[in-house]
């Protein structure tokens, strides 16, 4: 079987600490609860895909450590296709650090390790995946230039490509946004791109519309609790999100990537799948954790 999504991206160790509130600079404050989960934003949309029905492949870097085998593991018993998944020698594995408030807040600080290897030639090297695909999926965790490559490639060879710019720090390159379909960004991604304010639906709708005239497909931004805005040359609209009472919103925009390109590729139209992704983030964020956090397809479905 060919996967028809294939998500080009990077794979963490995620190391989570809860404490009732996130500490300030040159602070020590003992935390409620610690626990080691699978994750990385890309590794964390694959599994999406694979267990909201689509067929998945995933291309990116490990280190040659424990952490490393457990990551291939983690999508391996998803039915992710991992051939793709190389281990790099010499390397940790990515890792992410993790702090998560009684508020559901989190801040991670990440160490790319083998992530940070990825290069355009080791992408090519599967290239064959990127030819079978249907649907290409990037993020911003691995070298950029990769992504740039991937995104011109997929582009080339006429597939869907999603584009999800987390963690962004400032605007994208003016080349890429030819090559993107549909960019996914939350609101402080939203931010970061434009340089625009993004605090609610207006504001939103204003940044996705600078985003639409740099050259981008189409135009979805997360907005959390406040729902998602999609934006197209022919206008926006507005979907509100389910609501539900947060635990961790770890992975809940990863969730939502995931189970938008996986109803995509089972054939649903744009807003349905972008309200299947929606059910499935709103069930995530109810849950601790990256991966163990998202939901397979039986819960989502209506
Ligand atoms: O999007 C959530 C992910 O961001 C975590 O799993 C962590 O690994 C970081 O990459």
């Amino acid at each position: 079987m060919h996967a028809k999504v294939v998500v080009v991206g990077s794979l963490n160790m995620d190391l989570v600490a809860r404490a009732e509130r996130l500490p300030r600079g040159g602070e020590t404050l003992a935390g409620d609860s610690f626990f080691t989960v699978p994750g990385g934003k890309g590794a964390n949309q694959a599994v999406a895909v694979a267990r909201l029905g689509g067929s998945v492949a995933m291309i990116g870097n490990v280190g040659d450590d424990a952490y490393g085998q457990q990551l291939r593991q983690a999508l391996h018993v998803e039915g992710i296709d991992c051939q793709a998944v190389s281990v790099c020698d010499g390397v940790s594995s990515g890792v992410a650090l993790i702090v998560v408030d009684a508020a559901s807040q989190n801040a991670i600080v990440i160490i790319p390790g083998g992530n940070g290897l990825l290069t355009p030639e080791s992408v090519e090297r599967f290239d064959a995946l990127l030819q079978a695909a249907d649907i290409v999926i990037c993020q911003l965790e691995v070298p950029l230039p990769t992504v740039a490559w991937t995104l011109a490639r997929a582009r080339e060879l006429g597939k869907t490509v999603i584009l999800n710019p987390a963690p962004a720090t400032g605007p994208l390159p003016a080349e890429w946004f030819a090559h993107i379909d549909y960019l996914a960004p939350n609101e402080s991604e939203a931010e970061a791109l434009t340089g625009l304010p993004v605090t609610d639906k207006a504001s939103a709708e204003r940044a996705a519309e600078r985003l639409l005239a740099l050259g981008a497909g189409k135009v979805i931004v997360t907005l959390g609790a406040q729902g998602a805005l999609f934006v197209t040359a022919q206008g926006s609209q507005h979907f509100p999100a389910p609501q539900v009472k947060a635990l961790d919103t770890t992975a809940a925009g990863d969730t939502f990537i995931g189970g938008f390109a996986a109803a995509l590729s089972r054939g649903m139209g744009e807003g349905e799948a972008i309200a299947f992704g929606q059910r499935a983030a709103a069930l995530s964020v109810t849950r601790a954790g990256a991966q163990p956090s998202i939901p397979y397809l039986a819960e989502v479905q209506p």
